[in-house]
């Protein structure tokens, strides 16, 4: 293991040994030039810039992207992610100078991943975001003589104390006054999400609305939950501008195009040739993509292609789930070959605990050629778990 993350799994407690014991990280080194721990990376630089404008669960780390991406690619390649949920394929490989392409079916994702990549006018956007704010900090502050906003949505009344709903209703009303409408939306969203009536520990899967005092397990004191939006909006409003900044004073020129759309059956132009695909498909079961921002949909009726998801968690990973899993990936991959180039590089990033992705692979064409493995360490809130997972390396075959 690098001597860096060795020094931070001490730090964190993880004993090395179970990670090598799983994990072939002298190969992973002379290969890739890097373990693929990523135990030593901090916080901070795991959400640079854009990457934490709105939390997502099941994205990738960006720096596990920017290793294949430097090892397998150059500068004016495209690259196409057709699970390319919050954008990280397109966000890494933009600095990097190559263009991308991203294929994601719920339009939620696809309003983060536009706000992450579009180009501003910096001046006008922080200008909106503040006057925005400076109108919330008005209303709230004197919003016990005027009327109350309502909403026919049973989710917002149940899921937010009076005075946070009151703020976040008055804050969307306004979104439709500024230029930079989504960015607007990506904080509320964001703002939104931190102010439900949830525990502490319960961000990412909470299960019922907590409106009393309850035992933190995450700062292990008693807490209250969130009683107004404004704090998180005015929080996350300057974030957001700090963030667009630093992308900004990295980004190229590169194309980056972005499709809503169902990857299986979504048409890519047939003059867009790709040189390679990175991306993490949705497992078998694991995650409801829809449903974790349930409050984005209600805020803003975006329409909901719940039933069009592969490997969707609603539905379990039963035998025959699991044979419809295998057919729509492969669907995603013959649906978008015409576009790869011959000899073309797929990577896929899965837990595949089912050992699905070798046999996906034959049955789209592709030769596998490597299998990296790393371990997940580092999560946050509280369905965190330690798991590793596997980088599939194939060649579209002629
Ligand atoms: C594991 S996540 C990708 C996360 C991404 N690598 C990131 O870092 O943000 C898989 C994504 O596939 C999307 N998805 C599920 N079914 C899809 C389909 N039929 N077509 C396109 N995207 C789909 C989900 O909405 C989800 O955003």
């Amino acid at each position: 293991m690098l001597e860096i993350n060795r020094k931070a799994a001490a730090r964190f407690g993880i004993n090395p040994d179970i990670i090598e014991k799983r994990v072939d990280v002298r190969r992973n080194i002379e290969v890739l030039g890097n373990d693929l721990t990523f135990i030593g990376v901090r916080e901070a630089a795991r959400t640079k810039h854009v990457h934490r404008l709105h939390p997502y669960l099941g994205k990738f780390i960006p720096q596990l992207v920017e290793v294949f991406l430097t090892k397998y690619f150059k500068q004016g390649d495209t690259i196409l992610d057709p699970f390319s949920g919050s954008g990280t394929t397109l966000v890494e490989a933009n600095v990097l100078g190559m263009n991308s392409i991203g294929i994601e079916l719920s339009p939620f994702n696809v309003l983060i991943q536009r706000v992450k990549l579009q180009k501003y006018d910096l001046p006008e956007v922080e200008r909106e975001i503040k006057d925005a704010i400076n109108r919330l900090r008005d209303f709230s502050r004197n919003k016990i003589n005027r009327m109350r906003l309502e909403t026919e949505s049973e989710y917002l009344k149940e899921w937010f104390s009076g005075r946070a709903l009151q703020e976040i209703l008055y804050y969307r009303s306004i979104i439709k006054d500024y230029r930079n409408q989504d960015v607007l939306k990506v904080i509320l969203s964001r703002s939104a999400r931190s102010a439900r009536l949830i525990p502490h520990y319960d961000l990412a899967r909470p299960s019922k609305p907590v409106r009393e005092t309850y035992w933190c397990i995450k700062h292990k004191r008693y807490c209250k939950p969130a009683g107004e939006a404004l704090k998180f909006i005015n929080r996350y409003s300057l974030d957001t501008i700090k963030r667009l900044k630093e992308f900004d004073g990295i980004r190229t020129d590169a194309f980056v195009d972005i499709y809503q759309g169902d990857a299986r059956t979504c048409k890519l132009p047939g003059d867009k040739k790709i040189d390679g695909i990175f991306t993490s498909p949705p497992y078998v079961g694991v995650i409801d993509y829809h449903e974790q921002h349930r409050y984005a949909y209600e805020l803003f009726g975006f329409p909901r292609f719940d039933a069009l998801e592969i490997g969707a968690a609603s539905r379990g990973h039963s035998r025959d789930v699991r044979r419809e899993y295998m057919q729509g990936i492969i669907d995603v991959f013959q649906n978008v070959s015409p576009n790869l180039k011959q000899g073309s590089l797929v990577f896929v990033v899965a837990n595949d605990k089912f050992d699905l992705f070798p046999e996906i692979g034959r049955r789209c064409g592709f030769k596998l050629f490597d299998v990296f493995h790393r371990p997940v360490l580092m999560r946050t809130e509280r369905d965190s778990k330690k798991y590793f997972e596997s980088i599939f390396c194939f060649r579209k075959e002629a």
